[in-house]
């Protein structure tokens, strides 16, 4: 060795700790699900390289933060590159770590000794959903915009300590300048900080307690050393080009596009989250009122306790797949939901506002205005009637009556949603006196209870007379 080479190595302590670091012999051949681990490592790197270029251009004001991804976009060189790199990384993040839980779920890798690699792995997701979380309210377009108002939200749902915590994520009552640059600094100094650190613990555990391979290697590759490098790291490598190749792919054939800067003014606006929170969104939907904390905090910290809590709950050590049929069951049925929300989410792009179901009884003229002002003012964008005609964002007027909801509350409460209820995503619509009686005459009319429903279509609706 040359002294050069050997002073490097001996400062270093090559020989040591890092030759047997790198060269480190495991239970292998693995097949490529044990790849998924080095791949997100490369994948966060990537991201951090990217989010590093764009920081250098981006402008986390209200005022200047849509246009400078406008500038990004169109004039920096490779800049649109850059940005669908890290916006599509993004998702290959979320979509490979889940992959990555399930995979170790399935070979039982949180069993003893390894439960605080798994407790570690989990937080690292949350770290992925953090980044997805702030990162997408930095472009500043509608899209961002509401669908912050809608995920904070829902921080203000938890009893008590709610409206504390939507303040503090927003930095005041409502999605402001203010949240913008706060949702900056967290992804770009407090979540990588954090997640360095959980990188950092992550592997120690896992160099610690080995890789988790369940299945004793066939007697062919017995005596057939696999290595951390150059084996293992030359697959996970190939892995990663892949995944690489197919990013720079999705960049530059469908670039990420930009909505009308935010806060624009219209009625109409569908808040809708990135998709991988589509399934919590969704989720929402079906619970109302004093329930809604069952969709935004029950079922989702329920989740997140089932899945800390893992390695905890059994004795056995037994890791083979067929042991733990109800471990298996559970999250098969878990995937599977939230498979269905997703998709279930997905399809509310449909057209809305095609029918309204009424109940089979005569409208008062003054709730055929109102019928006639809901078909017009596209109530139907976020309500349903009925389970019909719809987005299920709000609730189902059908449930008006039920609720024992009166017509000074729903005059007051279309007059003003955000008087009602602050946090509310409903527009305030420009309603006379008159019209906002009807429409509460229309809403008090959807009495179901002991009659049948007729649909109409919205030219029928409209041309029914009072
Ligand atoms: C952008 C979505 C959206 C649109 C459009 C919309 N709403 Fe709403 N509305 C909601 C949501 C969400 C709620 C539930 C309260 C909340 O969290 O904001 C709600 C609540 C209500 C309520 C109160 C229900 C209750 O039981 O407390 C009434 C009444 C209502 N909407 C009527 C209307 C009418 C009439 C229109 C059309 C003029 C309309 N909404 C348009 C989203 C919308």
């Amino acid at each position: 060795m040359s002294r050069f080479a050997s002073f490097w190595a001996d400062r270093l302590g090559w020989e040591k700790h890092l030759k047997p670091f790198l060269y480190k012999p495991l239970p292998g051949p693995l097949n490529w699900s044990f790849t998924l681990g080095s791949l997100l490592m490369l994948l966060f790197v990537t991201q951090v390289v990217t989010g590093i270029l764009l920081a250098a251009y981006y402008n986390p004001s209200p005022d200047h933060a849509y246009q400078s991804i406008g500038y990004i976009m169109n004039s920096v060189a490779g800049g649109s590159l850059i940005r669908g790199l890290h916006h599509y990384g993004a998702a290959a993040m979320v979509i490979l770590v889940a992959a990555h839980l399930l995979a170790n779920l399935y070979y039982g890798a949180y069993k003893p000794p390894r439960e605080l690699t798994w407790v570690g792995g989990v937080f690292l997701l949350l770290m992925v959903l953090g980044f997805g979380f702030t990162g997408y309210l930095l472009p500043w377009d509608q899209k961002a915009y509401w669908a912050t108002v809608v995920g904070t939200n829902v921080a203000g749902d938890v009893p008590l300590i709610g409206s504390f915590m939507a303040g503090l994520l927003r930095g005041g009552p409502n999605v402001s300048g203010l949240t913008l640059t706060r949702f900056y600094s967290i992804h770009v100094l407090l979540l990588p900080a954090l997640t360095a650190l959980l990188i950092v613990f992550h592997m120690y555990m896992v160099r610690l307690h080995d890789i988790s391979f369940h299945e004793p290697a066939g007697e062919k590759d017995k005596d057939r050393a696999y290595l951390f490098f150059p084996n293992h790291s030359l697959k996970a490598a190939l892995g990663f080009l892949v995944v690489l190749a197919v990013l720079i792919a999705l960049s530059l054939a469908s670039p990420p596009t930009q909505e009308a800067v935010a806060r624009t003014p219209d009625p109409t606006y569908l808040p809708r989250p990135e998709w991988y929170y589509m399934w919590l969104f969704k989720l929402l939907t079906y619970f109302e009122g004093s329930t809604e904390v069952v969709g935004s905090l029950v079922i989702p910290l329920g989740l997140l306790a089932l899945l800390v809590g893992l390695p905890f709950m059994s004795k056995s050590t037994s890791q083979a797949p067929s042991t733990r049929p109800l471990v298996l069951a559970c999250a098969a049925a878990c995937l599977v939901s939230v498979v269905y929300l997703t998709a279930m989410g997905m399809a509310e792009s449909k057209p809305y506002g095609q029918v309204v179901a009424l109940p089979v009884a005569k409208l008062s003229p003054q709730a055929v205005k109102g019928l006639h002002l809901w078909v017009e003012k596209d109530c139907a964008y976020c309500h349903q009637i009925m389970g019909q005609g719809g987005h299920r964002v709000g609730p189902d007027m059908s449930n008006i009556l039920a609720k024992g909801r009166d017509r000074k509350y729903l005059v007051e409460f279309i007059r003003d949603p955000q008087k009602a209820k602050p946090l509310s995503i409903m527009p305030k619509y420009d309603l006379t006196p008159q019209q906002l009686e009807e429409l509460a005459s229309f809403l008090l009319s959807l009495d179901f209870e002991g009659r049948a429903t007729k649909i109409l279509t919205r030219k029928e609706a409209l041309a029914l007379t009072p």
